[in-house]
């Protein structure tokens, strides 16, 4: 008996433990895609402009590590940036995004910083 529920908590912690690797971080910019496009601008800049005025994923990951504040975006904090006149006034909405899943999906596990920056860029 005490056998048997060990091989069924181990399948258990197996199953769940693959569903946390693959689904869930395959999904995650899914959640982005209401307001951000790959291409083209949309309520939020396009996937394509913020590989551009980041550069790498790295970058991305170290803004988004270090509190993401309006000042340090590369595009809604930085006037140079040919789209920071559409969205600079739009930070607020980003932050709440930021918060609720970004900083939020780190918090419970779901993502890594450097994950979803890897997902931005691989668009
Ligand atoms: C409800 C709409 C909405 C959702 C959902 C959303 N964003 Fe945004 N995002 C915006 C808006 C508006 C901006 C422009 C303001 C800004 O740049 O701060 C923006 C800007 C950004 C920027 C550029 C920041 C800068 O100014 O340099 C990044 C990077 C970004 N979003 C990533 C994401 C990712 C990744 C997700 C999904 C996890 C996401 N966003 C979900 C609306 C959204």
């Amino acid at each position: 008996m005490k056998k048997l529920l060990m091989i069924a908590a181990a399948t258990t912690f197996m199953v769940s433990g693959f569903a946390a690797t693959t689904a869930v971080a395959g999904d995650y910019t899914k959640k982005c895609k209401a307001c951000h496009k790959t291409d083209k601008n949309a309520v939020g800049p396009s996937f394509k402009n913020i590989q551009a005025a980041y550069g790498d994923a790295a970058t991305l990951a170290s803004v988004w590590e270090s509190g993401f504040k309006v000042e340090d975006r590369k595009i809604a904090g930085n006037p140079c940036n040919p789209n920071y006149g559409k969205y600079h006034k739009k930070a607020k909405t980003m932050t709440g995004q930021y918060k609720k899943l970004i900083a939020g999906g780190v918090k419970k596990g779901k993502i890594t910083y450097k994950e979803l920056a890897d997902m931005v860029f691989s668009k």
